[in-house]
């Protein structure tokens, strides 16, 4: 009797989760590298131990803090506040902008700035303070 109209709906459900997984392949920088950017800024005899001086080196304005005969730390004279050139002030750092004060060590004594002086690469070779800028 009566052909049975088997109707089929098919619906196809392609359920493909769209996994974003892009492998992102990151190349580590990583190794022996040769350092680049040495740079000279000032002889370690012109830096009286236990004080610091103020040098530029190109565009960039640095701090050479003798703390011991033959120890030197070189940080960045851009005060963390609001970007002003720190200035040596006998046994500290002082910005002129705001008043921020630092340890020669670049350790906060007093804001506004919110931290210390940050810290550059360095060190003495041949009776030279480098720097890697
Ligand atoms: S920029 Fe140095 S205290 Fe404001």
């Amino acid at each position: 009797m009566g052909g049975m109209a088997s109707t089929c709906c098919r619906r196809e459900f392609l359920g493909y989760g769209c996994l974003g997984a892009s492998a992102l392949a990151l190349t580590a920088c990583g190794g022996e590298e040769e350092p680049s950017g040495w740079t000279d800024l000032i002889r370690l005899d012109e830096v009286p131990s236990g004080s610091a001086v103020k040098v530029s080196a190109g565009d960039r304005e640095l701090l050479v803090h003798r703390s011991a005969e033959d120890e030197v730390q070189v940080l960045s004279a851009v005060c963390p506040h609001q970007g002003c050139a720190v200035e040596v002030d006998s046994q500290r750092y002082v910005c002129p902008c705001h008043d921020s004060q630092f340890e020669l060590d670049g350790e906060l004594i007093a804001g506004p700035a919110q931290q210390g002086l940050e810290t550059v690469t360095s060190r003495v070779e041949g009776g030279m303070v480098r720097a890697e800028l």
